[in-house]
């Protein structure tokens, strides 16, 4: 097992990484305190997982909340169905929340925590690639709206971060891609040799060989807790962590929540961001040509994005980014492989080529 500490002062949590975990009594025992127990999860992962969950919480008193699956359901009704059971329920401020599941359950139970009795404790047993690799780190929580994606929330952190791997053994193929588009991405971003490691390996990584994904989870979850430790609230640095997500985002918003997964439209949107990179000189062509391939071959991720979004949908759904300043969109870019920045005032020429280039990004 690998222990990755995020370093945040008295809210400072450890992230396990490792197998069998879920069966480890003695791993999250020092984390549950001493009030009541609510498991919040969904009806695709209760039948997989919450049996072994409550018995590895015996003899302690659980209750569950059983969330509808999906993207669709990470709403404020949802949020507000988990305060009528808290509520309903007379649940105290000594309760402890679990979130068993991807990064939905997981951001929805965060935003809960953080908000009914204005802040309880909870703890992220995350069970997608996903979720393991980047959201169920660092503290983001909320919802969205159908005027944009996660657009309701709170920097809220767990006490504890579980992360067994073999918990993705039940993982559809098309999740792991999904995932492994956010895997991707911290290669781009920060780690030039992660990225070229990850692309020499994608055959194996691609299925989520065993043998592979505890140096991926470890690798991504080490370099998160770092950028979370130096920029908690995304004031700077953290931002680099959304390469892909402005593009990504306004997909995902167009298209009907539930339509594509995250992780694909975050596999577009990278595609997108390095051809906006090479458009505007910073990016090496070959360098754009190779991210494209890695993401379209090497991992047979969607790279395209779809061809029914105008580019004033964009425009308009990116100009309400959350890292859009008095409507301008920033983006997040890339110089070369490993090295990312943010930047405002892109040429609006150049931009719409990137949204019109179809089967011709990166090329
Ligand atoms: P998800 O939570 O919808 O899970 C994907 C699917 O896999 C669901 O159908 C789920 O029920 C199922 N599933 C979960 N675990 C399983 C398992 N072990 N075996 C079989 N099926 C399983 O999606 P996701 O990709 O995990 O997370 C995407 C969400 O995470 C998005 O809402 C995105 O905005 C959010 N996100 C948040 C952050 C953050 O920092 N908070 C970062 C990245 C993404
Ligand atoms: N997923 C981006 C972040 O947590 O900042």
């Amino acid at each position: 097992m690998f222990t990755v500490n995020v370093d945040l002062g008295e809210r400072s949590y450890p992230i396990f990484i490792g197998n069998d975990l879920l069966n480890d009594a003695d791993l999250i025992q020092p984390y549950l305190g001493e009030g009541r127990v609510l498991i919040i999860t969904n009806d695709v992962v209760a039948p997989l997982y919450l049996e072994q969950l409550k018995q590895l919480l015996t003899p302690r008193q659980v209750e569950e909340v059983i969330l509808p699956d999906g993207e669709v359901h990470k709403t404020l009704a949802t949020i507000s169905h988990i305060y009528d059971v808290l509520l309903r329920g007379k649940y105290d401020r000594n309760t402890i929340l679990i979130a068993l599941g991807g990064g939905v359950v997981g951001d929805i139970t965060g935003f809960a925590a953080a908000t009914y009795l204005r802040g309880i404790n909870f703890i992220q047993i995350p069970t997608t690639l996903l979720a393991q690799v980047d959201s169920s780190v660092g503290g983001k929580t909320g919802v969205n709206h159908e005027l944009g994606k996660n657009m309701i929330g709170a920097f809220y952190q767990p006490r504890c971060v579980i992360a067994d791997i073999d918990l993705l053994r039940s993982l559809p193929q098309r999740e792991i891609k999904a995932g492994l588009a956010e895997v991707l991405k911290y290669g781009l971003v920060y780690d030039a040799s992660f990225f070229s490691w990850l692309t020499q390996n994608s055959e194996l990584i691609g299925k989520a060989d065993p043998s592979m994904m505890s140096r991926v989870v470890k690798t991504c979850c080490e370099t998160k807790a770092d950028i979370v430790a130096k920029d908690e609230k995304e004031s700077g640095i953290r931002a680099l962590l959304n390469l892909g997500h402005t593009f990504g985002h306004a997909i995902e918003t167009a298209s009907g929540y539930g339509t594509w997964l995250h992780g694909e439209t975050v596999a577009m949107g990278m595609v997108m961001a390095a051809d906006l990179s090479s458009r505007l000189g910073w990016l090496d062509k070959a360098q754009a040509r190779s991210i494209r391939r890695v993401i379209e071959e090497n991992y047979g991720m969607p790279a395209l994005p779809p061809a029914d979004i105008s580019v004033q949908q964009y425009l308009d759904l990116m100009s309400s980014d959350k890292k859009a300043e008095k409507g301008d969109i920033r983006f997040v870019l890339l110089r070369s492989i490993g090295d990312a920045v943010v930047e405002g005032g892109i040429d609006r020429n150049l931009l719409e080529e990137t949204l019109l280039a179809g089967d011709q990004l990166c090329l």
